[in-house]
């Protein structure tokens, strides 16, 4: 029986709508980016169609010759370009990875230190709505408060004081670069494992923009969507006395069959991070980052921590204008085709729904080739566009020229 001929038409001017969304509006949600037409038609590949569940040469159905090879490809490419010992590359997400650490690693009601999410972190570091948070004994650790930098010396006191089973590091909002040594040496005063979250800077690591945490860590892990710039997805990376562990954890342990197509497009993307030009590629986006930095300061803004070195700015509104809220921001923005998300900004008076502030990032802006001369132009639309945001014309001209800007950048024209 063949498939239906039928014309979907709803479907249809649905995604072509979100490629017109895409190629004619900024993008400037820190965890996204443009996928390579070389990923995506490996996810649209006919991987999907196939079981897989368990290991390369060890699973529970036939037929699984070459899916074996595929996901050796991916794991051998991970682990070169990151120095790493043993790689899972079948975490479905980020959240599904770091839980996978936690089941391999910990007893439930084990002490973890984690990075406060209301100081940045991620709501798999102990949310007390997430399962990490209701299943093990997080303790949060935070910034400075005066330079509003990871506070290592609370975080050896924490340690000290709590004797934490694991120490979580990485963030999801943490505008500075971390450095996985000073950890180490805290996890080894108090006999813990050490496991970095390099959801959002993989990319930066591979390129070379940020020291890679591998040599210092028992565990990193990341997903594969953010800067590393391929398909939806998870990855694990860990010392090869923990590999039998950590791939019990996600499968039986938390998954059953992997998206052996998702793993396809992994091994293409990690192939892409590991030529020159991605080097090239993640220099910029920290270039472009800064830029809009010493842009957004100009205008009247703050920058949490005062600037950037990575890939995202978090950007405190209220020394612009006390009354704007992070919720309002993002919503005027989005209408002038200015897309990003309100953040917390550390001790936010605003609750999270609200938020005294905006979380931007130039991954997918520099993959469409803008460089920093565009993000002094979009430093001043974002201004322009928040001092006006009670004038439909005013906010309805941007989006003009925010078209203007992107149509020759289209990432899928
Ligand atoms: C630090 C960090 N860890 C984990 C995740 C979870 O990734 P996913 O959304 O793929 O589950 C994110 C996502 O933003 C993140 O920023």
């Amino acid at each position: 029986m063949p498939w239906s001929n039928v014309e979907d038409t709803e479907y249809s001017a649905l995604e072509a709508a979100e490629v017109d969304r895409q190629n004619t509006a900024l993008q400037l949600i820190a965890s996204e980016n443009f996928a390579s037409p070389a990923v995506m038609s490996a996810t649209g590949s006919v991987f999907t169609n196939k079981y897989s569940e368990g290991y390369p040469g060890r699973r529970y159905y036939g037929g699984n010759s070459v899916v074996d090879q595929v996901e050796s490809l991916a794991i051998e490419r991970i682990c070169a370009l990151f120095g790493a010992e043993h790689a899972n590359v079948q975490p479905h997400a980020g959240a599904n990875a770091n839980m996978a650490v936690y089941q391999a690693l910990l007893e439930p009601g084990d002490t973890v230190l984690g990075l406060s999410l209301d100081h940045g972190g991620h709501l798999t570091h102990g949310s007390p709505v997430n399962a990490s948070g209701k299943m093990y004994n997080f303790v949060g650790y935070g910034l400075t408060e005066s330079d509003e930098r990871i506070d290592i010396d609370q975080v050896q006191q924490l340690a000290t004081e709590h004797k934490p089973k694991l120490i979580v590091t990485g963030a999801t909002a943490y505008p500075r670069s971390i450095d996985a040594r000073p950890f180490r040496e805290i996890a080894d005063s108090v006999g813990a494992l050490l496991m970095f979250d390099a959801a959002h800077i993989a990319g930066l690591i591979a390129g070379g923009a940020h020291p890679n945490p591998v040599p210092y860590c028992d565990i990193v892990t990341f997903t594969t969507h953010k800067t590393l710039r391929g398909p939806r997805g998870g990855c694990i990376l860990s010392t090869a006395d923990l590999a039998k562990k950590i791939d019990s954890a996600v499968f039986p342990g938390q998954q059953g069959g992997p998206q052996e197509h998702s793993i396809a497009a992994k091994a293409v993307a990690f192939l892409e991070a590991a030529q020159p030009e991605f080097a090239t590629y993640s220099a910029q986006i920290v270039a472009n980052a800064q830029a809009l930095a010493k842009q957004l300061s100009e205008e009247g803004f703050r920058l949490v921590s005062g600037g950037t070195d990575n890939h995202l700015l978090l950007v405190d509104l209220r020394p612009f204008d006390a009354e704007l809220d992070g919720k309002v921001a993002q919503i005027v923005l989005d209408e002038a085709g200015i897309t990003l998300n309100r953040n917390s900004i550390p001790d936010d008076p605003r609750s999270p729904f609200v938020t005294s502030g905006i979380r931007i990032g130039t991954p997918a802006v520099t993959t469409q080739g803008m460089t920093e001369e565009h993000m002094v132009t979009i430093g001043q639309l974002i201004a322009r566009t928040l001092r006006n945001r009670d004038d439909d014309a005013v906010v309805a001209e941007i989006r003009e020229e925010v078209r203007a800007l992107c149509v020759p950048f289209a990432p899928y024209p």
